[in-house]
C-alpha cells in the first residue's frame, strides 16, 4: 500500500457510461476527489456507452446522480461546471473496432497536448457478457500494451462459477499483465473494512490472542433490507451466495484471519489473503447440508411497508429456485484457526441492514466467582461494525457497583462518528484513486477470485442440482429461515448482531438485551 499521493496525468475510459454504477457512485466518487484535490489538473473521463446522449446531456444525467448520490449531498454549480470540463460522451458499440480507434485518437491527441504519457485506465461498467468482448478490443487494439500505464478495472461478478471464472482470467492474462487487472469487490475500499489491518496489525495486544486458544468462533453477518429492487435479470443468475459470499463476506474472513502480513505491499497482503483461502476446509458434497442452509424471501413487513416476495419480484421466475438467504459454517485448517467455525451469513429482506463481525472469546479457564455473582455473565466479545454505523466495541465483564460482587458486561467503544469528524470517503473514493495510483492492494488477484469459487462450487452444484422443496421459507422483515438458527445452534452459539451503541443510556438498554450463549 502506497503513501497516497496525486495521480499522474489520467485518462479514464468507462463502458457503460449510461448505466446505474456511473451515475451512482463512479461519478459521484471521481467528483469527490476532485473536491479533496486529488485529481491531477491533466486529466479526462471519457464515457463510452451506446445510448445516444448528447454532451450535455450527459453531464446533466451525472450532475443529477451526483446530487443525489454524493456524501457530500447537492453539488454547487461553479464547482460542478468546473468539474465537468473533464467529461465527455462517445457514443459507440462496444463491438465495434471504431469505437476503438476513436479512443485511441483521443489518447493520442491528449498526450501530445499534455507532453507526457498518461494513465490510460479502461473501467468496465458494464454486464460481464461484455468483458470478454471489451478486453479484447482493447488488447487488439493495442491499448493495452503499456504494461505501466495501461489498466483494465472489472466489476463484479467475476465468473459464474470456478470455470468460468478461469476462463475469464486466461482471456485477461493472454491480453493484460496480471498487474494491470484491477478487480474490484468494493467492500475492500470500505473505510471499516481497511481498519481491520490497522486494527489487527498496528496493535500490539490482540495478536497474542487471535488463535484457536483464545477464540471460540467468529460470525460474520451482512444482512440487507433492500429487495433485488429491479436487478431480478442479474439476481436470478446469482443468488446470495454468489451475490455476496463468494466476494465480500469471503473478503471480510481473509482480513480477520489471515497472517500478519511481513510488509504492506500489495502482493504480500494479497498472498496472506488468498493462503487463507487455500487453507478453508473443502466440502465434500454429502456434507453440504451440516455446514450450509438458504433461503428465499417470501411476502412480509419492512419499516412497516408491506413487501412482496422474492418470486413477485421483476423479472424472476415465479417458481425460482435461488437463494436470497445463505448460511454457512467454514474451518480453517491452519495451525492458527484448526477447530474454530467461522459462521457466514448474508440475505435480503431481513430485519435490519447491518454488517457486523463478531469475535467471540473462550471463557476464563476457571471461574473463581460464586455463582450468583456471575448470573449476567456473558463471553467477551469483541464486534466490529461494519456498516451502517463505524466503530469497534469490546465486551467484557465489571463489578456492577454495590455493596455486593455482581459481574455484568459492559462495553468499551470507538465510535467513528464521534472520533473523527472529517468525512468519511465512499469505498470507491479510495478504490479509484488506487487504480490511478497503480496500487492494487485492494482488488482481487486472479488466484483469489478462483480460490474463493473454488471453495463454494461443491454448495452451488448441489443447491442447483437440487432445488428447495420449502422455498420461500423466511418472511420479508425477519431474520431468515430457522435453518439459519439451527446451522449455529447446533453447536450451541447464536447469532450475535450488536449494533454500535452511542451513549450509556442506549448502551444500557443494549446490553439488557443480548441473549446468553
Ligand atoms: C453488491 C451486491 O455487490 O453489494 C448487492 O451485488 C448488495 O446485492 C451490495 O446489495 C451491498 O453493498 P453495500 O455496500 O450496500 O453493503
Amino acid at each position: 500500500m502506497e503513501p497516497k499521493t496525486k495521480a499522474d496525468p489520467t485518462i479514464i475510459v468507462i463502458f457503460g457510461a449510461t448505466g446505474d454504477l456511473t451515475w451512482r457512485k463512479l461519478i459521484p466518487a471521481i467528483y469527490n476527489l476532485y473536491l479533496d484535490h486529488w485529481i491531477p489538473e491533466n486529466f479526462y473521463v471519457m464515457g463510452v456507452g451506446r445510448g445516444g446522449l448528447s454532451e450535455a446531456q450527459f453531464h446533466k444525467k451525472l450532475n443529477e446522480g451526483v446530487d443525489k448520490f454524493s456524501r457530500r449531498g447537492k453539488s454547487k454549480k461553479k464547482e460542478w461546471d468546473a468539474f465537468a470540463r473533464y467529461l465527455t460522451y462517445y457514443q459507440g458499440e462496444f463491438g465495434d473496432n471504431t469505437t476503438y480507434d476513436h479512443i485511441k485518437k483521443q489518447i493520442q491527441q491528449l498526450e501530445k497536448r499534455w507532453k507526457v504519457p498518461v494513465n490510460c485506465i479502461f473501467y468496465m461498467a458494464v454486464p460481464p457478457q461484455f468483458f470478454n468482448v471489451i478486453a479484447t478490443k482493447i488488447g487488439n487494439a493495442g491499448l493495452a500494451r503499456d504494461k505501466k500505464m495501461s489498466r483494465i478495472v472489472l466489476e463484479k461478478p467475476f465468473g459464474h462459477d470456478l470455470e468460468s471464472a478461469k476462463n475469464l482470467n486466461t482471456l485477461l492474462h493472454n491480453l493484460f499483465d496480471e498487474c494491470q487487472i484491477y478487480r474490484i469487490d468494493h467492500y475492500l475500499g470500505k473505510e471499516t473494512v481497511q481498519n481491520i489491518l490497522a486494527f489487527r496489525f498496528a496493535n500490539a495486544m490482540f495478536e497474542p490472542i487471535w488463535n484457536r486458544n483464545y477464540i471460540e468462533h467468529v460470525q460474520i453477518t451482512v444482512s440487507e433490507q433492500l429487495g433485488v429492487e429491479n436487478r431480478g435479470n442479474y439476481y436470478e443468475t446469482a443468488g446470495a451466495l454468489r451475490d455476496m459470499i463468494q466476494n465480500h463476506i469471503l473478503q471480510l474472513l481473509c482480513l480477520i484471519s489471515m497472517e500478519p502480513p511481513v510488509s504492506f505491499n500489495a502482493d504480500e497482503i494479497r498472498n496472506r489473503k488468498v493462503d487463507v483461502l487455500n487453507a478453508l476446509r473443502k466440502f465434500r458434497p454429502e456434507d453440504v447440508h451440516k455446514f450450509a442452509v438458504r433461503g428465499q424471501y417470501g411476502e412480509g413487513w419492512i419499516l412497516g411497508k408491506k413487501v412482496k416476495s422474492y418470486r413477485q419480484e421483476p423479472d424472476v421466475n415465479k417458481n425460482s429456485n435461488k437463494e436470497t438467504f445463505a448460511a454457512i459454517k467454514l474451518y480453517i485448517d491452519n495451525w492458527r484457526w484448526q477447530g474454530v467455525p467461522f459462521y457466514l451469513r448474508t440475505g435480503k429482506r431481513m430485519n435490519e441492514s447491518i454488517t457486523v463481525i463478531t469475535i467471540q472469546f473462550r471463557p476464563v479457564p476457571h471461574q473463581s466467582f460464586p455463582t450468583e455473582a456471575t448470573g449476567n455473565w456473558q463471553p467477551n466479545r469483541l464486534v466490529l461494525n461494519i456498516q451502517p454505523h463505524m466503530g469497534i466495541r469490546l465486551q467484557f465483564q465489571a463489578k456492577q457497583p454495590g455493596l455486593e460482587m455482581l459481574l455484568y458486561p459492559v462495553d468499551m467503544l470507538f465510535n467513528y462518528s464521534e472520533s473523527y469528524t472529517s468525512g468519511t470517503p465512499e469505498a470507491y473514493e479510495t478504490l479509484l484513486l488506487d487504480i490511478m495510483r497503480g496500487d492494487s492492494t485492494l482488488f482481487m488477484r486472479a488466484d483469489q477470485v478462483e480460490a474463493a469459487w473454488d471453495i463454494l462450487m461443491p454448495i452451488i452444484n448441489l443447491w442447483e442440482k437440487n432445488p428447495s422443496v420449502n422455498f420461500p421459507n423466511y418472511a420479508a422483515g425477519t431474520q431468515g429461515p430457522q435453518d439459519g438458527e439451527a446451522i449455529i445452534a447446533a453447536d450451541g452459539h447464536n447469532w450475535i448482531v450488536m449494533p454500535l451503541v452511542k451513549n450509556d443510556k442506549e448502551q444500557k438498554k443494549s446490553t439488557k438485551g443480548l441473549q446468553h450463549d
